[in-house]
């Protein structure tokens, strides 16, 4: 997928004239969102969710924890229990047609016609919507997606990477503002998650909002300005991604001693040290927002107790990390 750096035009809803939104509101607005399918199980359990225009937002959650019928209720699949859902400050039940022209999905699974071509595949869905044809746009999107070359192409002929890229042609086709990706590499090569990446920021710049679920934290730490982490159906945690990090945060100081110790030294015992490498190795795990304060006591306490190291370094815990401590802390 080539993605290259050239001017694309804002989505279409937010240059027509008369425009029910503001700019900088709420492009979706969930509040106390619940829903107990037929079976009695209990998916979501008072959401709130609000995104701002032109974000990145990372739903991050285990297998089942009701990502997918989050974004179902939005697009309109599946029914709304209880509470309200908004998008650009349209009702998803009073102005679906309002709403659904407004969002492109992405769905998890990949079901799409096989035996059309991808180019008829991408025209028949922006028709579906009611947009004028405008063969121009459907020309740059394909380019973008690196499926031009394949335009007259059954879909069923496609790879797997390949016929994922439609399905975001697809979900393209008639310009939404706000894009729904859900799980949008899982199975995806490397090269092609990258792409993805790339293509997602590219959306951004020219206005397009997009919300993607996802298991792979790296792609979440990568790409989003906010997270929410839903864990059984609840939303336990929303932030921004460098607050996150940097609240719920852990650090590591490894200190390289200069002589093997064999205990950790009993004046030095309530820093809660850990001792390895077969004693040559001191580890001490902190808070990241304790750093000033407690890094240069313990090198001062380390100095009086005789204890030299040739070599420190800190690391700070990956978000994956936080994530099953959240989770964790959840249960
Ligand atoms: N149509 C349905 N009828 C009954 N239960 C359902 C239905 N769809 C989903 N569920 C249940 O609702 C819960 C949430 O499912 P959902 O698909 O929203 O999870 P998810 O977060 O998208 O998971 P995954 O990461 O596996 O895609 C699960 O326990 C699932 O079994
Ligand atoms: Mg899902």
């Amino acid at each position: 997928m080539k993605v290259q750096n050239r001017e694309m035009r804002p989505p279409r809803s937010s240059r027509a004239a008369g425009d029910a939104h503001v700019a900088g509101s709420a492009v979706l607005s969930v509040a106390g969102l619940s829903k107990t399918y037929a079976d009695g199980h209990r998916a979501l359990d008072h959401v709130d969710l609000d995104m701002r225009r032109g974000e990145i937002f990372a739903l991050l959650g285990p297998n089942g924890a009701g990502k997918t019928t989050l974004i179902s209720i939005v697009c309109g699949l599946v029914r709304p229990g209880s509470g309200s859902v908004r998008v650009a400050g349209f009702d998803i039940r009073s102005d679906y047609r309002e709403t659904r022209s407004r969002i492109g999905l992405v769905p998890q699974e990949l079901h799409t016609d096989m035996f059309e071509t991808v180019l008829h595949t991408v025209r028949f869905s922006r028709g579906l919507f009611g947009c004028a044809p405008d063969e121009a746009y459907l020309e740059q999107l394909l380019r973008d997606l690196s499926l031009w070359d394949k335009r007259n192409n059954a879909i069923m002929t496609l790879s797997g990477g390949m016929k994922r890229r439609v399905l975001i042609a697809k979900a393209l086709s008639h310009e939404p503002e706000l894009l729904f990706l859900d799980e949008p590499t899982a199975g995806v090569d490397v090269e092609l998650r990258r792409e993805m990446w790339a293509l997602v920021r590219r959306l951004r710049e020219r206005g397009v909002s997009v919300l993607l679920t996802t298991h792979y934290i790296e792609e979440a730490e990568e790409m989003a300005d906010r997270i929410g982490v839903i864990h059984q159906g609840r939303l336990v945690l929303v932030d921004d991604k460098a607050s996150l990090m940097r609240k719920l945060g852990r650090k590591q100081l490894t200190l390289h001693l200069d002589r093997s110790l064999d205990a950790v030294p009993r004046a030095l015992e309530h820093w809660g040290l850990h001792l390895s490498g077969g004693g040559a190795v001191l580890e001490y795990h902190f808070d990241a927002s304790d750093e000033s304060a407690c890094v240069p006591q313990l090198l001062r306490e380390l100095a009086r107790t005789g204890v030299e190291f040739t070599d420190l370094n800190t690391r700070q815990s990956s978000l994956e990390e936080i994530f099953i401590r959240l989770l964790e802390a959840d249960r």
